[in-house]
């Protein structure tokens, strides 16, 4: 029988292609998150409401950033005289609570109708205690886990007054070029809807109104991950079919999960700005999904309509975001200075403002900003970097990392773990001993100096005499001569573990796409330089991004994905490298060999012309090796697929059972009405057994293939997952129950439905292996 880890474990025993089953599940083991439909707060709204002047109104819509510029801007950062006008609603990048207080009352206390400010922050992956990067917290493939972390970062960013976050980012990235992958759940709409519900469940906590919850805007919508070339800010053309099975679940996931706030996209969705964009932001979002919260916009997004060409001045571009459903522009002063004009002229109607004022409003409403505007000045540290959090920031931290690769060595045995037993380790890298880079992109408060670093960590372990550590080059500079100096402390120790990657800020996030996906600088050379010593190397990869790296892949025993691991980097790291824990993260990315097979994602198309996975001859052999969907010089498969983790355990499968061998699409196809609450239809499961000597985790994953639908359906979808925890020579039955939206796609009537099909599933360890069974749905 299966056991149920841990109560929330049945939320990843559903899976629908709508993606609002994980909410929904979600939703029935706990209670709802405050609710934005809840008619008590539009009592208040509306008394509100009433007494607004139009320019008060307006003032609503207007936010601005007051601290530190997180992009280009105004320059200006002292609002108070506008915020005693009531000409602001909404500002971001305050975190002194000292700051916040003092703007607070300037809007309760001397603005005429007293309306709290609604204060923001990119609270990302932490506040002071720092988690990995969101693609490291996604390779946890741990929902409940990411929540208590996005609880934290509320606790944390709530007791300096944020009661606004700008996260979670649920876009999803095919293409590793684009820097802010390392900001998402990665390239599965399945993983990245569970992710995005954990995210906004976390934040806004069991009511929203509770001092210590914070509202969750999810961005960016939509598309922006599929920015052309992996440009950021680019342009993206994404088909309505991609669009609704790939790129919009994980926003319906977190929407129906209860999301506050919703942020537009830069980027051009079909020739249509997201900013503009009336079909994702009104038709999808309001009308088909019913969302009651806030639209905003991303920084200055409104006035870069004028270079996006489709408007020609700032009033164009307020009147145009406003019509197409845009609620609020952040820091472009666009609203501020036009919109009373635009709804003055009968542009846009006084019902068109009165609605956006609502949906601001019933957040702050909901917040309960109006009973409590101001936070506790005095009690601020006491919630922040608390043995637990960073208790949970190692554990996080552990559980994202992925071992890429463990060979053997002339001992017969695995490199990792490192044994109790070593005698001395040479530390080299560049990232080796930098603290500031383990905080990642949007490191929140974290500071450099309350990061353990790995060489910190090492030397606590093993004692200083043990370890020896050298930069060897820097992340972007170095001298041949350090490289030798670095290579002859190599030579002197029994084992040396590089540590390279990329710099965090300067070359993952926002506006740090990269073009070449090797290591930065003469990281390449000090890596073939120390392996050349004969030493055995563990190779540590921090990175917000697969990095391609053949040779290291060709000539590293152990290569560890490391991410950027926040607070508790070093810990963690040392624990996972003597085997006190066991790697347990997997790739929520397809890792490729080289940047030319970009986009690369394991949920494709077959094509008409699939290669399959052989190892094809390159160049081609003959003409039927030739004229395949292929490179001729490349292989088509990734270096690591979607899922795949190592462990210092192996797990063996049984073989799938299902409870079924045949479904009826007409069965199911009104049951979709229900959506996530309809009764599960089908039951697969395989017993799952550490064949290993070590405890460990496996995350179990299920995939299906659907053929003969009437759009093409990916060569697999990832439809539930599960980690598990067993101790050697134990073995577990693990199932999943899957509701008809499962089986629905988006047809070519553009509508969700089940169709006739065969079916493939399997039960595996990641997206290339598994025991598979059929399933046909008939008619
Ligand atoms: C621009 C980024 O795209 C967005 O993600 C962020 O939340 C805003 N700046 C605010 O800093």
């Amino acid at each position: 029988m299966t056991k149920m880890a841990r109560p929330l474990a049945s939320l990843l025993l559903f899976a629908a292609l709508g993606c609002s089953v994980v909410a929904a599940q979600a939703a029935a083991l706990r209670p709802a998150t405050t609710s934005l439909s809840d008619p008590k707060l539009d009592e208040k709204v509306e008394a509100l409401l009433r007494q607004m002047t139009r320019k008060e109104k307006v003032g609503q819509l207007v936010q601005y950033s007051a601290g530190q510029a997180t992009g280009p801007g105004t320059g200006r950062t002292d609002y108070s005289d506008m915020i005693q006008k009531s000409e602001i609603g909404a500002l971001f990048n305050v975190t002194d609570p000292r700051e916040v207080n003092a703007y607070q009352r300037m809007a309760v206390e001397q603005s005429r109708l007293h309306v709290p400010i609604l204060f923001g922050l990119d609270v990302i992956h932490g506040f002071r205690t720092e988690f990995p990067v969101p693609l490291g917290l996604a390779s946890t493939w741990d929902p409940l886990l990411v929540e208590k972390a996005a609880r934290v970062a509320a606790q944390e960013a709530s007791a300096n007054g944020i009661r606004w976050t700008f996260s979670p980012m649920v876009d999803i990235a095919r293409d590793p070029r684009w820097g802010r992958m390392t900001e998402g759940a990665g390239e599965d709409p399945f993983l990245g809807s569970a992710m995005a519900v954990a995210y906004v469940r976390g934040y806004q906590g069991q009511r929203l109104d509770a001092p210590d919850s914070i509202a969750a805007c999810v961005k960016h919508f939509v598309g922006y991950g599929a920015a052309e070339g992996g440009r950021d800010y680019n342009s993206t053309e994404i088909s309505e079919h991609t669009l609704r099975e790939i790129y919009l679940p994980p926003f319906h996931a977190a929407v129906d999960a209860g999301a506050a706030s919703v942020m537009s996209a830069f980027n051009s969705l079909n020739g249509i700005p997201a900013t503009a964009n009336p079909f994702t932001l009104k038709q999808i979002l309001r009308k088909e999904w019913g969302f009651r919260g806030i639209t905003d916009g991303d920084w200055e997004s409104v006035l870069e309509l004028i270079p996006h060409g489709v408007a020609r001045n700032g009033s164009e571009a307020a009147r145009k975001a406003f019509l197409a459903g845009l609620d609020m522009d952040m820091v472009s002063s666009l609203y501020h200075d036009h919109l009373e004009q635009i709804v003055a002229s009968g542009q846009a109607s006084e019902g068109e403002l009165d609605d956006a004022v609502r949906h601001v409003l019933r957040v702050k409403f909901a917040l309960g900003l109006f009973e409590r505007p101001y936070v506790d000045e005095a009690a601020a540290g006491n919630a922040q970097r608390r043995p637990e959090n960073l208790a949970l920031a190692r554990e996080a931290a552990e559980r994202s990392f992925v071992l890429l690769q463990n060979q053997n060595t002339t001992s017969g045995k695995p490199l990792l773990p490192i044994s109790a037993e070593i005698g001395t380790i040479a530390l080299l890298g560049p990232l080796g001993d930098d603290s500031a880079m383990m905080l990642g992109s949007w490191g929140g408060l974290g500071s450099r100096e309350e990061v353990k670093s790995l060489r910190q960590a090492l030397a606590s372990r093993l004692g200083q005499d043990r370890v020896s550590q050298a930069r060897g080059v820097g992340i972007t500079d170095g001298t041949d001569e350090e490289i030798a100096s670095a290579v002859a402390s190599a030579a002197k120790a029994d084992l040396i573990i590089l540590a390279l990657g990329e710099n965090a800020s300067d070359m993952t996030g926002e506006a740090a796409s990269r073009a070449d996906l090797g290591l930065p600088g003469k990281q390449q050379q000090l890596l073939e330089a120390v392996v050349h010593t004969g030493k055995p190397v563990v190779l540590v990869l921090f990175s917000g991004r697969p990095l391609t790296l053949p040779w290291a892949f060709d000539h590293v025993p152990a290569v560890l994905a490391a991410w950027f691991p926040g607070s508790e980097a070093g810990p963690a790291l040392v624990r996972t490298l003597f085997g006190d824990v066991n790697p347990s993260g997997r790739l929520v990315v397809s890792w490729p060999r080289s940047v030319g097979q970009i986009p690369l994602y394991y949920n494709a198309l077959n094509t008409g012309r699939p290669a399959g996975n052989a190892d094809l001859k390159r160049p081609p052999a003959n003409g039927e090796e030739k004229y395949l969907s292929r490179y001729v010089d490349e292989l088509n498969s990734p270096q690591f697929v979607f899922g795949y983790g190592g462990s210092y355990t192996t797990f063996t499968y049984g073989p799938a059972q299902s409870s079924a061998k045949q479904l009826s699409a007409s069965a199911l196809n009104p049951a979709l009405r229900k959506g996530a609450l309809a009764a599960p239809v089908f039951t697969i499961g395989a017993e799952v057994a550490n064949t290993g000597s070590r405890a460990g985790e496996e995350v179990v994953q299920l995939y299906l293939r659907l053929e003969g639908t009437s759009t093409a359906q990916p060569v697999r979808a990832l439809k539930g997952f599960r980690r598990i925890s067993l101790v050697s020579g134990k073995k577990e039955r693990v199932e999943f129950s899957l509701p008809p939206e499962a089986f629905a796609i988006w047809n070519d009537h553009n509508a969700f439905a089940v169709e006739p099909a065969k079916a493939t599933l399997w039960v595996g360890s990641d997206s290339s292996h598994g025991s598979e069974i059929a399933l046909e749905i008939v008619p």
